[in-house]
């Protein structure tokens, strides 16, 4: 038996008696209100939630599975169904924890004031803008090509983050030294730049899963592994617990066990978890630590 299976709990009731003692390591199958309720406070590093964005839609895959996010209640009940959840997780992360909460244009203002709210505007650290191309344009305005994430600190200050490096300088005219530092010769001497790169700022271009992407599952609105790498990069140290409480088909769980994190997810989709499950016994090779 792999390790996920090991850990996979199903119940839609009440999750008290299938957590195991020890956090993290388990994927519940559960709607996430009762399955956080069941965990102890201060118990959380890094919290990545993707939940519904009020799309109003019922999306399909090529393979059948069905992801509905309709709210009969409109913003209202969808702003009660966020804010209940985010006290829990707010309740669960550590001093030094952050939370990474993925939506849209269409809700981000709403859900912006919900964490202003609950996790206070001045721990407020990022509106990350995931810019991607795939997906269809409109005559009537402009492209709609990206999704928020916001980033709030439990503490300002006491947080982990690890600044992260990419891409090229735009800067003219840099040399190499004779290690192969870059540096720009300016009249007072050399201006050293960071050999790893310039800082990564608020705005990612990460491609969208390809359909032909070996990354894909099947499920509908899985999301990819390079994004969910530079979270759990930024924001949490090896051994530390992730948590995803929204998991879909497993990609923060997928990524955080690669990584050297421990582990933890809940979703409400049978389907999902199964998937998830897969996804991790999958998840042989440790890279990319740090
Ligand atoms: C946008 S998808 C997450 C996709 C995921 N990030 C991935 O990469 O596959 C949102 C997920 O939230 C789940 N969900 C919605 N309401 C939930 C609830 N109350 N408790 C647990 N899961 C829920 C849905 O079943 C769905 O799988």
């Amino acid at each position: 038996m792999n390790e996920a299976k090991a850990n996979i709990h199903c119940s839609s009731h009440d999750s008290n008696h299938v957590l195991h003692e020890n956090v993290a390591e388990q994927i519940v199958c559960a709607d996430n209100l009762s399955m956080m309720a069941a965990l102890p406070d201060a118990s959380i590093d890094l919290v990545y939630i993707d939940p519904p964005f009020m799309t109003n839609t019922t999306r399909s895959s090529s393979n059948g599975q069905k992801y509905d996010d309709r709210w009969a209640g409109g913003i209202d009940e969808y702003r009660a169904f966020l804010r209940i959840r985010l006290v829990a997780i707010h309740r669960l992360l550590r001093e030094s924890g952050t939370i990474y909460v993925h939506v849209d244009p269409r809700v981000s203002h709403h859900v912006r004031l919900l964490l202003d709210e609950k996790f206070g505007a001045e721990n407020f650290l990022n509106e990350l803008i995931w810019s991607y191309r795939t997906g269809g344009i409109s005559k009537k305005w402009f492209g709609r090509k990206h999704d928020t994430i916001l980033v709030y600190a439990k503490a300002l200050g006491k947080h982990t983050f690890n600044i992260q490096r990419d891409g090229a300088y735009r800067t003219d005219g840099l040399k190499h030294d004779e290690t192969g530092r870059p540096f720009k010769q300016t009249t007072k001497g050399r201006l050293y730049f960071n050999a790893d790169g310039p800082a990564v700022t608020d705005v990612w271009e990460i491609p969208f899963l390809s359909t032909v992407s070996l990354e894909r599952t099947g499920y509908p609105t899985q999301k990819p592994e390079a994004l969910l790498e530079r979270i759990i990069r930024a924001s949490s140290r090896p051994g530390d617990v992730v948590a995803d409480f929204f998991c879909g088909s497993g990609t923060t769980l997928a990524v955080a066990k690669r990584m050297g994190r421990k582990w933890l997810g809940c979703d409400a989709s049978e389907e999902a978890v199964k998937i998830a499950v897969s996804r991790l016994g999958r998840v042989e090779t440790m890279v990319g630590l740090g």
